[in-house]
């Protein structure tokens, strides 16, 4: 018999899929350990994470993450249109 909090390999696996640059996107509710010692709980269908820090809402994705330093060198990031 399994344990309630132990799944068989493979069976009912999150799947979380690291977004280059960006946030974790993580299937499910997910549960978030604070560096406080408190929680965060998303009750969502898919939740991003944050892994850059600069959320407004971290430990949530507030799209923060999509600001760029400005770089002023030639062909450099800050060069072209903003997004
Ligand atoms: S990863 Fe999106 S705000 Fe940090």
């Amino acid at each position: 018999m399994t344990a309630p909090d132990e799944r068989p390999a493979g069976a009912g696996a999150r799947r979380v899929r690291p977004v280059p640059g960006g946030p974790l996107l993580i299937e499910g509710p997910v549960e978030v350990e604070l560096p406080d010692g408190g929680t965060a709980r998303s009750d969502r269908f898919v939740t991003a994470v944050c892994t850059c820090r600069r959320s407004r809402r971290y430990p949530w994705c507030d799209t923060s993450h999509r600001r760029r330093s400005r770089d002023r060198s030639p062909g450099g990031p800050g060069e072209g249109p903003q997004q």
